[in-house]
């Protein structure tokens, strides 16, 4: 598995590897939005495939025909949809980082492959933007995403948002302090 800084050839793939894992989907252009603002936030896990004619196409990501980089057979795995905060109504003006969604398709979990998109994704938030903290929410029934920002990453529970989700479930709103390595 390869883990990669995402561009605008793999939104397709990531926007698929979305709907198969997550209720909260996003247009392509949400996407596009995130690699074209900031292009270090984001990062897709990457496998080959051998057998192109039997894998489902839709997870392979399409390189327009200029690409200089044509990578057949590449499959997205999963992916760390990461941005900074932009709102300009945001209360803290601190700059700071967000993780708008990852997810990993089932067959590639258990493996360390979340852990190491969202430490990628953290550190270049830090690196390329000053992020000074990232936040992130979460649902509070997904028991496997909880393990992985509390107690793999050190992710704190800031607050709970009241039916923070569509279908009227609580978020934990929570939070991760970054220090620059020197
Ligand atoms: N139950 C308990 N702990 C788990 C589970 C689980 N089902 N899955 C992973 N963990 C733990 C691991 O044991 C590991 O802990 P460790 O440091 O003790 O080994 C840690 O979480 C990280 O595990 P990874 O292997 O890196 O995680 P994985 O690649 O399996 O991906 C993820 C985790 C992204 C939550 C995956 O289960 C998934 O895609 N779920 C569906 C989508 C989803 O819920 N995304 C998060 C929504 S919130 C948001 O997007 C901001």
């Amino acid at each position: 598995i390869t883990i990669r800084q995402a561009t605008i050839d793999d939104i397709q793939a990531m926007q698929n590897c979305n709907l198969h894992n997550l209720p909260e989907n996003y247009q392509l252009k949400y996407y596009m939005y995130h690699i074209l603002s900031w292009p270090q936030a984001s990062f897709v896990a990457t496998t080959y495939e051998t057998d192109l004619e039997g894998i489902d196409q839709d997870t392979i990501s399409q390189p327009k025909a200029d690409t200089a980089y044509i990578r057949p057979g590449e499959k997205v795995v999963g992916y760390v949809l990461g941005k900074m905060e932009d709102d300009p109504d945001a209360k803290d003006k601190t700059p700071h980082g967000h993780i708008t969604s990852i997810s990993v398709i089932r067959t590639y979990r258990r493996m360390g492959v979340a852990e190491k998109l969202m430490r990628q994704a953290l550190f270049a938030m830090n690196e390329s933007f000053n992020a000074q903290y990232v936040s992130l929410h979460v649902r509070k029934s997904n028991r496997a995403a909880l393990h992985l920002y509390r107690d793999t990453l050190n992710f704190e529970v800031i607050s709970i948002e009241k039916s923070y989700y569509q279908d009227g479930e609580d978020a934990y709103a929570m939070k991760k302090v970054l220090k620059r390595e020197e």
